[in-house]
């Protein structure tokens, strides 16, 4: 199936479509999980230290036959790893864990520590090869602006939560000066049923043929979107993936468009999430 490309500001080139692996045990699930998805043409997986599962995510990646430079690898540091110095040490380990090669992706997974630390140490795996592309995920209060500013290298991507009902468009705003992609986290609301089921999706589901989740997926896809809907189910990740052979209508677009209600399924105050990731670390 043919997919789409986005060209992330440094030039690299990402899979605007791919896999997440967000709560999926480490082991047998994660790798089946991510082996089904490339056999079905998949070639982006979005994992994270925090999500404990990249050992599997790297083996399912050498398994695969598929030469590695055909395939996109995401993966996140946790605050516990920022800082100068620190950093580097963590990224090493991350390869490791990994065993690709180098890191495709490589985000600061939470807006709170050391970031400016980080985002410098960052800068030197990308000069080192360790690193092709670094981005941010969840700066979505002023230290985003903060390490934009200060950055040699700009963020190529910053993911969030984004899906119809919370569709950043502030953020995109915000980000637009530095070129940087936007990748949705929560692409069908974690699976909400009120979101799936609103009926402009069973309405245009039945016009084009599709399911409810396909219609929402494609909406981001035109939206310009990345996304890597999870999903450990090997029908949801054929159909997940089964939506580049129609096209929503502006009309359609905008009406889908009109759901948003700027409201989050995940809510903290830059307070709470200081506190939240703080106290907890991933295992190496
Ligand atoms: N940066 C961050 O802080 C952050 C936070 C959250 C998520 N993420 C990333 O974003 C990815 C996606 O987010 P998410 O996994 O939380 O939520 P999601 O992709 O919006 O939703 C996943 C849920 O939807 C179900 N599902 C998938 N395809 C379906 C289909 N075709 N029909 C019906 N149900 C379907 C899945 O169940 P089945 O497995 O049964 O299909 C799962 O319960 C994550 O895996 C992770 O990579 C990042």
């Amino acid at each position: 199936m043919k997919q789409s490309y986005i060209t992330l500001n440094n030039g690299e080139k990402i899979p605007q479509f791919g896999m997440g692996v967000f709560m999926v045990p480490e082991g047998e699930e994660t790798k089946k999980a991510c082996l089904d998805a490339l056999k079905m043409g998949y070639r982006h997986i979005d994992t994270a230290h925090a999500y404990q599962n990249e050992r599997s995510v790297g083996e399912a990646v050498r398994e695969s036959g598929i030469p590695r430079g055909e395939i996109f690898v995401t993966s996140k540091l946790w605050p516990s790893e920022y800082g100068e110095g620190k950093t580097m040490a963590g990224i090493d380990k991350m390869l490791e864990r990994l065993n690709i090669g180098y890191i495709d992706l490589l985000l600061l997974h939470q807006q709170v520590g050391d970031y400016m630390g980080a985002w410098k140490d960052m800068e030197k795996a990308v000069e080192q090869g360790k690193v092709r592309s670094i981005g941010l995920s969840n700066f979505e209060s002023d230290r985003l602006e903060e390490v934009c500013s200060a950055a040699k290298i700009k963020p190529a991507a910053l993911q969030v939560e984004c899906h119809p009902y919370f569709q950043q468009r502030e953020l995109k705003k915000r980000i637009a000066p530095y070129g940087t992609v936007i990748e949705a986290w929560y692409p069908i609301g974690h699976g909400d049923s009120g979101l799936i089921n609103e009926p402009v999706f069973t309405e245009l589901a039945k016009k084009y043929g599709k399911t409810n989740v396909q219609i929402i997926l494609r909406w981001h896809i035109q939206e310009g979107n990345v996304i890597f809907p999870k999903s450990t189910n090997p029908q949801h990740i054929k159909d997940n993936f089964d939506i580049f052979d129609f096209e929503l209508t502006d009309e359609e677009m905008a009406k889908i468009s009109s759901l948003d209600r700027n409201v989050r399924f995940y809510n903290a105050s830059l307070e709470q999430q200081e506190a939240q990731f703080t106290a907890w670390s991933p295992a190496d």
